[in-house]
């Protein structure tokens, strides 16, 4: 039965019960998730775009607010993983599970949540396991590419399909789930592209707010991008200008990780990064990224909803954290 009525935010509700009843579902000697201060689901950017996707689409709302839930399980088993990646600290304004438990125990519990995630996507269609499991694969590879190119500077097509494989598989995933649960086969590949897009738009806004973004505001360590040696395109777009590449190069030669290294580099590149305009043209980037995307999405049978989804699109676009 086709069910789309009701308030989006009970909706995200209800994700945040669901993931949190498994959590509490967990044997303590396993993991005491209640012991340790960490948020499990964050701003719930992919949550809200499934449910979203999935109102616009017409699908059942208790079958897509499962969906939902695997998606943001799927992404902070991701978070549990990168931030052991990149040593990090905090995240989602808390100190990490790398950081309190440390990095066996933080991989672990992100084995565990990738497990639920599979689980909760068969709850919500069957087959929705296999396609999570096609996301996760690109993600994984996304996330080894960016690995390899640690500190090599690589041209904007490659970061551009970093950034479609780490962040814009699982927006797809998102995307596809709305569409399989509507029912709307001949829809799906329009809605791959769609939330891949929109994943990768994300993860553009993202890369800027490591130079832009206030690290209180944002949860998390700003300016690690540059301090671990990750090429994003704010970065490749100073260090092609014929202008402020020699100083780029120069500043980032001399940028340092770790809690005794000396800041003043990366702090120096970060401004040349944003008064030189290339984090505002990155950002410019991800918004005609996300403007593209309505003539698709002006097709949904749902069109107040349709109008929400873009009322969300448009606000990643212009997040500031
Ligand atoms: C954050 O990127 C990380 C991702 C978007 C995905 C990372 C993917 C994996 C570790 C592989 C998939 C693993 C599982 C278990 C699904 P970022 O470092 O740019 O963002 P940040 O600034 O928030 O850390
Ligand atoms: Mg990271």
């Amino acid at each position: 039965m086709e069910q789309t009525a009701g308030n989006i935010e009970d909706s995200l509700r209800s994700v945040n019960g669901y993931i949190a009843a498994e959590l509490a579902a967990i044997d303590r000697e396993v993991f005491n998730f209640e012991k340790f201060p960490f948020s499990f689901m964050g701003k719930a950017s992919r949550a809200r775009f499934t449910l979203l996707m999935a109102r616009a689409l017409g699908a059942e709302s208790r079958r897509a607010e499962k969906a939902a839930a695997a998606a943001e399980l799927t992404h902070t088993a991701s978070l549990l993983h990168d931030d052991c990646l990149d040593m990090a600290r905090y995240r989602r304004g808390l100190p990490t599970l790398y950081d309190q438990v440390g990095v066996n125990s933080a991989i672990l519990v992100g084995d565990l949540l990738i497990a639920l995630a599979f689980e909760c996507a068969g709850r919500a269609a069957p087959d929705l396991q296999e396609s999570l499991v096609e996301a996760v694969k690109r993600m994984t590879k996304g996330a080894l590419i960016e690995e390899n190119s640690r500190g090599k500077k690589i041209p904007a097509a490659a970061a551009e399909k970093i950034v479609a494989l780490k962040t814009g598989a699982l927006f797809r995933w998102c995307a596809l789930a709305a569409c399989r649960l509507a029912e709307k086969p001949e829809m799906l590949d329009d809605c791959a592209r769609l939330g891949e897009e929109a994943g990768s738009a994300f993860q553009l806004i993202d890369d800027v707010l490591d130079f832009e973004g206030d690290a209180d505001a944002c949860g998390k360590e700003t300016l690690k991008d540059i301090k671990e040696g990750k090429f994003t395109l704010p970065l490749i777009l100073a260090l092609n200008d014929a202008q402020a590449g020699p100083r780029a190069e120069k500043l980032l030669a001399s940028v340092k990780a770790g809690p005794e290294a000396d800041l003043a580099p990366a702090l120096d590149l970060a401004e040349l990064v944003r008064k030189g305009g290339f984090s505002g043209t990155a950002r410019k980037t991800a918004a005609e990224k996300l403007k593209n995307l309505f003539p698709l999405i002006d097709t949904f049978p749902h069109r107040k909803e349709a109008e929400a989804l873009k009322d969300f699109l448009l606000a990643l676009g212009a997040r500031t954290a």
